[in-house]
């Protein structure tokens, strides 16, 4: 089955970044681990199933859906700890947030990031303007305060990927091709069924080298001038972080044989980060950068025999969504097989020196990172959590083995390179093991191909394969909660789990709205290796019983959401959630931001506060340390059905018709002033 709907068909187009997240989202786990799905399911089903009927049946024998919805209001409002006015879901062209709050665009692809930048020239782009300019597809944002005031500091933003389509002018086209059904046209009255489909024009090597420099990341100092945020343009920390950027490899992996390449024989050089989705900031003020679809990157083919076959398989690579290898040899893996092994890392910038030399963190694994956000447990250490985002991998987090320095800066630095990762195993009984990966110990050893604990940490998923984890249903953004000790795992969606590979943790066949799962750490240590989980949410829409939402009953029709993917913690330990993945035709409802409650008879309850403008994916959420600035970040807005460079979805945010659509962050604040929320 394909995603539950619950508007009328529409013929199914799939835009460009849908294709490229089917072929990297490959579900490349071929274990033999229990899934998390069955364990829930014995836990769990009961208890949601009866709200969710109970929910139904209300709706259906009792009161008119319009009576219904305004008492539903009145209940979220009454309920919900979250004060303010839920928006209305929906898909349009633009942004809508809560009333009583304003949203304003602070920086959007293009947009100069220093004093010499030069002018955005949508149709002479130049790799060497782009250097410095905001980049492309903004994702993960963090605020780093300077001299701890809330209302200036540095903003550090992710550039995830870059959509040639809808970027570059006279590129793409829309053409008519015969669609094909076991090697023949498909036939209809006779005649051969034609379908419409983006085709991408000839890249050059100056597209290419626009397209690393739009990826990567943002450093910007930012500050609030009368209510209003703004770049600052003479900003002494400004930086931008590209594909290109000169980086180093750190920790147990760095200048092993397994990351020596022909152009770096040291194995610890590497040129540039890619495919940076969340991240984190760390308690020194470091900004932290998942690399995840790193696989998408490199071209070529890789003998079956090779040493370096298998892992790359396991991870999809190469996956040749991009042309870079046809202009550079290094993402090319019959050329340099071992170029891969330097990506898949988190990298760990030091935002306070903007020549500072950006540090893989190899101590953390080697996977598709979503992010890496972290938490100084009791006792000092760092934990950080981080989720492998494929159908059926894995949640992992890493512990320190020195204490984080509050008086010392400078004695942090390299505290990421020496720790433990523990990859998580969810049991029926709700509690969850966190396996460490260590060499030498259970199956990790050179019996087994882990020859070092390089070996373990480069193919991390194979180490944790050998180790029993739960394979789950794509894990996002996994966030601790520093007020409660709980810990937030998103998880976006699996639809290609099957029932007879549910457990516990992962509860739904053909999961196609995600689920949110709470760990809590025992005695607020966030270190210890014996947790328990439960299921905070079942996503998607409560009212359809099929789908198995979860949902408190208070949750308006607007409440509700598929697809959690980013989150927050705000000032006071409430729960926000961005989403990727609706649209009209799965949810009726573009992506946005959520407000969730975890604690008392609320728990459950959520509500609306921001939605994207079409095609756009939700994410990057991120508070200034008083919460009275959300910002948050709109990625590949227009992208939705054929969407090209001269017609996509929307021109949000300029609506000029001689401006592309641009990716954008937006801050929010209240009008007035305060806490949002
Ligand atoms: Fe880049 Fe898992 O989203
Ligand atoms: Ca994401
Ligand atoms: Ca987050």
């Amino acid at each position: 089955m394909e995603h539950l709907s619950q508007t009328d068909a529409a013929p199914e187009i799939k835009t460009l970044t849908d294709r490229r997240e089917e072929l990297e989202d490959v579900g490349q786990n071929c274990s033999t681990n229990p899934t998390m799905g069955d364990i829930i399911n014995t836990r769990f089903s009961r208890r949601s199933f009866m709200r969710g009927s109970l929910a139904v049946a209300a709706i259906s024998t009792t009161v008119s859906p319009l009576a219904l919805l305004t008492a539903e209001d009145a209940r979220a409002e009454s309920l919900s700890s979250f004060d303010f006015k839920e928006v209305e879901a929906g898909v349009d062209q633009t942004h809508h947030v809560a009333e009583g709050y304003d949203a304003d665009i602070l920086l959007r692809w293009g947009d100069k990031l220093f004093a010499d930048s030069p002018d955005f020239d949508p149709l002479k782009q130049t790799a060497a303007a782009q250097e410095k300019l905001f980049g492309y597809n903004n994702d993960y944002i963090g605020f780093i305060p300077l001299e701890g005031n809330p209302d200036h500091g540095l903003l550090v933003v992710n550039h995830e990927y870059t959509n040639a389509e809808i970027m570059f002018p006279k590129f793409a086209s829309v053409v008519k091709e015969k669609v094909m059904k076991d090697g023949k046209p498909v036939l209809k009255d006779g005649k051969e069924v034609e379908e419409e489909k983006v085709q991408l024009g000839e890249y050059t090597k100056d597209l290419v080298d626009i397209e690393m420099a739009a990826h990567g990341g943002t450093v910007i100092e930012i500050r609030k001038v009368d209510g209003r945020w703004k770049p600052v343009l003479d900003g002494k920390y400004n930086r931008r972080l590209t594909a290109t950027t000169e980086m180093q490899l750190s920790g147990p992996v760095a200048g092993h044989a397994r990351v020596q390449t022909p152009s770096d024989p040291t194995g610890r050089k590497v040129f540039g980060t890619i495919n940076n989705c969340a991240g984190g900031v760390t308690a020194w003020g470091t900004y932290l950068m998942a690399e995840e679809n790193f696989n998408g990157y490199f071209g070529g083919e890789i003998a079956e025999d090779h040493p370096e076959f298998k892992q790359l398989k396991r991870l999809g690579a190469p996956g040749g969504q991009y042309e870079w290898a046809s202009f550079y040899d290094r993402f090319d893996v019959s050329k340099e097989p071992t170029e891969p092994n330097r990506f898949g890392w988190i990298v760990e910038v030091d935002v306070m020196d903007p020549t500072s030399v950006p540090k893989k963190r190899t101590a953390i694994g080697r996977f598709k990172h979503e992010g890496c956000e972290s938490i100084v447990n009791k006792d000092g250490r760092v934990v950080l959590y981080t989720g492998d985002d494929e159908r059926f991998d894995y949640v992992y987090k890493f512990v320190t083995k020195a204490a984080f320095n509050p008086d010392d800066r400078a004695a942090n630095m390299d505290i990421l390179d020496d720790g433990t990762l523990y990859v998580a195993k969810f049991l029926a009984d709700g509690t969850l093991e966190w396996l460490p990966l260590i060499h030498g110990e259970g199956p990790l050893t050179a019996a087994n191909g882990f020859a070092s604990q390089a070996d373990v940490l480069i193919n991390t998923r194979l180490a944790s394969d050998a180790l029993g984890a739960t394979k789950m249903d794509r894990p996002e953004d996994i966030q601790p909660n520093p007020k409660t000790g709980k810990v937030y795992v998103m998880l976006t969606n699996n639809t290609k789990r099957k029932d007879d590979q549910l457990d516990a943790a992962n509860p739904r066949a053909d999961n196609a709205f995600g689920h949110i799962i709470e760990i809590t750490e025992t005695d607020g240590d966030y270190a210890s290796t014996k947790s328990k989980w439960d299921v905070l949410l079942k996503c998607g829409d409560p009212s359809i019983a099929e789908v198995g939402a979860s949902f408190s009953t208070a949750t308006t029709k607007n409440g509700w959401f598929g697809m959690p993917d980013n989150c927050a913690i705000d000032a006071d330990g409430r729960l926000w959630v961005a989403t990727d993945g609706n649209n009209e035709k799965d949810t009726g409802r573009t992506d946005g931001i959520w407000a969730v409650d975890t604690e008392g008879a609320a728990r459950g309850t959520s509500k609306l506060f921001f939605r994207v403008p079409v095609g756009a994916e939700m994410c990057g959420p991120s508070f200034n340390p008083t919460s009275d600035t959300f910002f948050v970040s709109v990625q590949h807005p227009g992208d939705a059905g054929l969407a090209i460079y001269e017609a996509p979805a929307t021109r949000w945010p300029d609506f000029k018709d001689d401006m592309p659509v641009r990716p954008a962050v937006v801050t929010i604040t209240k009008q007035g002033g305060g806490r949002i929320g």
